[in-house]
């Protein structure tokens, strides 16, 4: 029956209504390849604004940690593309570091492990694979060398206001007085090129939502048949919530073998796959304070798409 997670969080999301499924799930071996070629589209312009921020402020952010000894943890590091501009830079100033990417996937950590012997071999690396909510508490140390924190690429923008702010303060309460925290926010502009980042011409992110559905027929013997679901997306300038849909075509029926259950879905009923949040200025600075930390500079690209926002522990 649902022994494994993967199958009790499906359980639980098909069971309500409206129904919901967890983005944290699109990242199997499949659903990574899916986001690294999102992430070279010309509609997604949130990692290119990233790395353009990280090229132009890498030494701004050095001189703002202040420091040459220090530990540097990575929430959702990914594939680290744009971590590495940090990582090289540091290392060329003679930083004394040692790295810990935290990610949900296995997956990507030994790709990002490899990756980094071959071209960073002189960088001390120790990964921590889990869901990043559930491996806070090992981060804290007694050690008293200081954390920086990096939480990149928007991963925040898939939490509610209220579960952001939860998590940030339940990281907040792990850190240490005058530790860092460098987060990435997508800040709110012209819904038209927030709503096309997320419903591109090519398909690649319907291909990426829909992986959740192929992902239940590999792992949990799920019957989806994919031509009979659309992926829909919807962007709110008010309240700033991106948002993916998978929208049954027809009335029909899913069977899932690891759930020894068949699931009815009707005509046109959507199941709530992905929030991607966007952020005003005042909405990063009011979290911040809200959960515990003190801004201490912002770093933007050029159009002000993006900001990466350092906190700091008062
Ligand atoms: C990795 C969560 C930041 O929400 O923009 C990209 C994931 N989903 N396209 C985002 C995503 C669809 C992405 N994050």
């Amino acid at each position: 029956m649902a022994n494994n997670l993967f199958a009790q969080d499906v359980l639980q999301g098909l069971s309500q209504k409206p129904r919901k499924l967890s983005s944290k799930y699109f990242y199997d071996a499949e659903g990574d390849k899916l986001f690294q070629q999102i992430m070279r589209m010309p509609e997604y312009y949130l990692t290119d604004c990233e790395q353009e921020i990280l090229e132009a402020s890498k030494e701004g952010i050095f001189q703002a940690i202040g420091r040459r000894q220090f530990k540097l943890l990575e929430l959702g590091a990914g594939d680290g593309l744009k971590t590495k501009v940090l990582l090289r830079y540091f290392l060329e100033q003679g930083a004394d570091f040692q790295f810990q990417p935290i990610d949900i996937s296995r997956n990507v950590l030994l790709e990002l492990e490899e990756s980094l012997q071959a071209e960073l071999p002189e960088l001390s690396v120790d990964s921590l694979q889990g869901d990043y909510f559930k491996v806070l508490h090992e981060l804290r140390s007694e050690s008293g060398i200081p954390k920086v924190v990096l939480f990149l690429g928007a991963n925040i923008g898939n939490y509610t206001p209220q579960e952001a702010q939860r998590f940030l303060r339940s990281l907040a309460e792990e850190l240490n007085p005058g530790d860092l925290l460098l987060i990435g926010f997508d800040l709110k502009k012209d819904p038209a090129i927030i709503l096309n980042a997320y419903n591109d011409s090519a398909g690649i992110t319907a291909a990426f939502n829909l992986n959740l559905l192929r992902r239940m027929n590999r792992e949990l013997g799920a019957t989806f048949d994919l031509q009979q679901f659309r992926h829909w997306e919807t962007y709110n300038p008010l309240s700033g919530e991106t948002k993916s849909y998978i929208v049954s075509l027809r009335d029909q029926h899913v069977f899932i073998r690891a759930l020894n259950r068949s699931f009815h879905f009707e005509a046109w009923e959507a199941i709530g796959v992905e929030l991607s949040l966007k952020y005003s200025l005042s909405e990063v600075e009011s979290l911040a304070s809200k959960s515990g930390f003190e801004v201490q500079q912002h770093f933007f690209d050029q159009k002000r798409y993006f900001v990466d926002s350092l906190w700091r522990i008062p």
